[in-house]
Order: C-alpha cells, then sequence, then structure tokens
C-alpha cells in the first residue's frame, strides 16, 4: 500500500512510525512532515491547508490511503475533495468535522441530542455577552466559536477580566472570523479526560484511555497548550466510566451526526471532565490527540494501516475491538520558553544519542535548515517511553528528556505523578 500522511506534528511522526511498522505498507509519504518523520517517510513540501495541491499529488501517486492529523486541512473539506476524486481517506466530512471547527455549532448539537455538556450561552456582541455573564458565576469560560489554534478559550476569574478578553475579541478582533460569536460557558470542576474512538459512523472502537496534561507549567497551573505531556493508561478513567462515556457521548454523538445528515467517521476525540455529576463533554476534536496520539501508537498492537483503510472504506467490519499492548506509555513534550505566546524559532536543536529503545523521541516543530536541525514551533519535541508500569515509562521518559538539547528547553515535571499519588490514595479510578 501506498500511504500518505498529512501533517507536520509529533502527532504526524507518530502516526508514520506506527505505519511504517505495517507490512501493508510498502513506501509511505508525508506532507509536509518534518525533520523526524523524513526519517521514516518520504516528505513532500505541501502545506496542510492546500487540499487541491493535496489531493493532485495523491491522485498522481495513486495513493490508496491518506491519513489527516490536523482539524485545520479536515475543516476545510479535504475529505470531501479527495472522495470526490475516488480517493481513499480517513477522517471526517467538512460536515462533520464542524463538531469542531463550530464550537456554537457543537454545543447547539448536544442540547439537540441531550449530550451531557455545560451550560452555555451563544453571543454575538460585548452586550449579549456580558448579559451572559450575570447569568453565571465566575470562573466562567468564555470560548471563542471557530478554530484559534487552541488559544480561543479563556477562563476568567472577574468581570474585569471578561472584560479584557472581550474587548480583545470585539473590538480589537484578535481572532478575526474565528470569533464573530462566542460562547458563555458554565466553568466544571473535575479530572479532565480525553476518550478518544475510531469511527466507520456507526461502530466506534476506543484508543487506549489517555491522560493529556493541557496546561503549560507544574501543578497543572499556567495558560491551557495544545497539550505539555499523556500517559497511559489514564488512571483517572475506570472501566465503568469508560462505558458510561460510550453510551452517554459516544453513540449519542455517532447517531445525533447520521440523524444530521452529517454522518462521522475517522477520529472521534471527546474532551471530557469528569464532574461529581458525571462526565460532561467540554469540546470535541474531529482528529487524533497531540501528544495523546503518542502514547497510543506505543500502546496500539493491531495494524493502523489496516484499521484506517477499514475506515476510510467506511465500514470497520467485523473488528469488534482495538488492542493494547499491556505495557504503560507516558510522553513528556518539550517545548521553548516562551510557549504559548510568543517564542523563538530556528534555535538549534541537538539529540544526544539514546541507548534504550523502548524510549522514542518524535519530533514536533523540528526542520532541517543549512544543514542543521533547529525549531520552528513552541512545541519541539514528544519524549516517549514504554514500560511494564506507568511509573517506570515516566521515569524513562525524564532520564531521556535532557538529551534533547537547544536554548530554552523547558519541560513539566510532574507528568504523571498525580496519577500515581491518586493511584496510591486510591483516590481515582484504576484502569
Ligand atoms: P476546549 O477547547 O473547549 O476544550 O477548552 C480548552 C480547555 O479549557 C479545556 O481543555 C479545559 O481545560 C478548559 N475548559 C473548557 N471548557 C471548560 C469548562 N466548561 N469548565 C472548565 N474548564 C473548561
Ligand atoms: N492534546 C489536546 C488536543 O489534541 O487537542
Amino acid at each position: 500500500m501506498r500511504v500518505l500522511v498529512v501533517g507536520q506534528g509529533a502527532r504526524e511522526h507518530a502516526l508514520c512510525w506506527k505505519l511504517k511498522q505495517s507490512p501493508l505498507v510498502h513506501e509511505l509519504y508525508a506532507a509536509p512532515g518534518n525533520a523526524g518523520i523524513a526519517s521514516v517517510a518520504d516528505c513532500v513540501q505541501i502545506g496542510v491547508a492546500d487540499i487541491v495541491e493535496l489531493a493532485d499529488f495523491a491522485e498522481k501517486l495513486k495513493m490508496d490511503l491518506t491519513v489527516v492529523g490536523p482539524e485545520l486541512p479536515l475543516t476545510l473539506g479535504i475529505v470531501d475533495e479527495f472522495q470526490k476524486r475516488g480517493l481513499a481517506i480517513f477522517g471526517p466530512t467538512r460536515l462533520a468535522a464542524e463538531l469542531e471547527g463550530s464550537k456554537v455549532f457543537s454545543k447547539d448539537f448536544m442540547r439537540k441530542y441531550d449530550i451531557p455538556t455545560a451550560a452555555a450561552w451563544t453571543c454575538n456582541s460585548v452586550d449579549e455577552a456580558k448579559a451572559a455573564l450575570k447569568q453565571t458565576k465566575y470562573p466562567a469560560v468564555l470560548k471563542v466559536d471557530g478554530l484559534a489554534a487552541g488559544k480561543g478559550v479563556v477562563i476568567v476569574e472577574s468581570a474585569r477580566e471578561a472584560d479584557e478578553y472581550l474587548h480583545m475579541v470585539f473590538e480589537e478582533k484578535k481572532f478575526g472570523t474565528a470569533a464573530t460569536r462566542i460562547l458563555v460557558e458554565e466553568f466544571l470542576a473535575g479530572e479532565e479526560v480525553s476518550f478518544i474512538v475510531v469511527t466507520d459512523g456507526k461502530k466506534a472502537l476506543p484508543l487506549a484511555p489517555v491522560k493529556d496534561y493541557k496546561k503549560a507549567f507544574d501543578g497543572d497551573t499556567g495558560p491551557n497548550t495544545g497539550g505539555m505531556g499523556a500517559h497511559s493508561p489514564a488512571v483517572v478513567l475506570g472501566a465503568s466510566t469508560a462505558a458510561d462515556i460510550m453510551s452517554s457521548v459516544i453513540l449519542p454523538t455517532l447517531q445525533g451526526m447520521e440523524a444530521e445528515g452529517r454522518p462521522y467517521t475517522g477520529v472521534l476525540y471527546a474532551g471530557l471532565m469528569l464532574t461529581a455529576n458525571g462526565p460532561r463533554v467540554l469540546e470535541y476534536n474531529c482528529r487524533f490527540g497531540d501528544p495523546e496520539t503518542q502514547v497510543q501508537m506505543l500502546r496500539l498492537d493491531d495494524d493502523l494501516a489496516e484499521v484506517c483503510l477499514r475506515v476510510a472504506r467506511g465500514n470497520l467490519g467485523d473488528l469488534k475491538a482495538l488492542n493494547f499492548r499491556k505495557e504503560a506509555a507516558a510522553c513528556v513534550v518539550i517545548a521553548v520558553d516562551g510557549y504559548p505566546d510568543d517564542f523563538p524559532k530556528g534555535q538549534e536543536v541537538e539529540f544526544d544519542p539514546i541507548a534504550d529503545d523502548s524510549v522514542v523521541v518524535f519530533h514536533a516543530g523540528v526542520v532541517k535548515r543549512g544543514g542543521k536541525l533547529v525549531n520552528q514551533a513552541g512545541r519541539v519535541v514528544s519524549v516517549c517511553a514504554r514500560a511494564a508500569s506507568l511509573s517506570e515509562a515516566l521515569a524513562k521518559v525524564y532520564e531521556a528528556a535532557p538529551k534533547v538539547r537547544f536554548e530554552g528547553a523547558r519541560y513539566r515535571r510532574d507528568i504523571g505523578y498525580r496519577a500515581l499519588e491518586a493511584r496510591k490514595s486510591g483516590a481515582w479510578a484504576v484502569d
């Protein structure tokens, strides 16, 4: 099989790493890829938003399967473009990807199909937002409707903080057309968890449960980021909660999308808060998680190419579940100081050799320029490891992390520690 992966992050490096192990895959391409992906795939310099060019390339090479990483091409309709040309592609159509592309659409959808989520108000102006804020209490959550590269959500503690954000959105128009309307949402307390399935629109097979750490700094403090680390098992998510999420969130979402005439295939990612009243959806993503995928690919025992091809053909067939290694996997993201706000680009990145082959370093924003490896994004690498237990996987990751060196390298020192503590004390469920 000839396979193309669209994207350029550590998530896509992990997908390529896994696809490369498939006996079905004879040629692997990535667009545009990165320096790490170049060691397992041929990188083609086409941007992720250039969907017509990507389809031209896939058509010319008679690609048997295309797997899409990021949300942008999905919301732009890459799947529709490929399907129009009879090319097999893994991911939701443009209309289905609106579950991630528009927070207003997804909130209305959840209300219509009784999918548990936070109360929210759709607001088209500063005045409407202020009126909605009077009906909820602080902290409150403000979300721009469209895609905002993970920066469109803030938790505000006071009317003053809310005013600053509303000014930025409606007057400075910092998010452009992504923010012609916003949601004012009730704040939910609890533990956050990512529940991610592969689906053909009817059947949904969960990927390994994973806990993602979204805050920039230790102790879950600082601004939200794309994710600073992850581990699987999630520890926070037990089997009965997983079953509850499947029946109260995932299956009603698939049935609802079918009823809306937007049948959903590919990866469905529910970002959830486990509250005292049960799981509540914070958001949907229409794609694999980053860094969740890095640990999930380390644990996946099945052939990813086969699973994705079945989905692309619209039928998971007789597959009953995905299989995972009994081991644990962990990941720590090394970012450049300043991320998720302003950060320097072009810093030289050096890699000391790592002897342990259960440790894998997936490149995120690393490219080759003038014979040197340099960073081009805030999240630079994902250092990942697999081991018999979560504590061993974390120990391996933290031993390897200093071997990736660049100026301003920064990573959280506490990934997984709370999960290990909670497991000891029985505070969280154990999967
Ligand atoms: P979203 O893009 O909607 O998932 O929001 C980004 C992050 O903001 C989530 O991962 C949560 O950490 C946080 N968040 C979003 N909505 C809420 C909420 N209603 N209550 C508490 N935290 C939230
Ligand atoms: N790690 C969060 C995300 O992929 O959206």
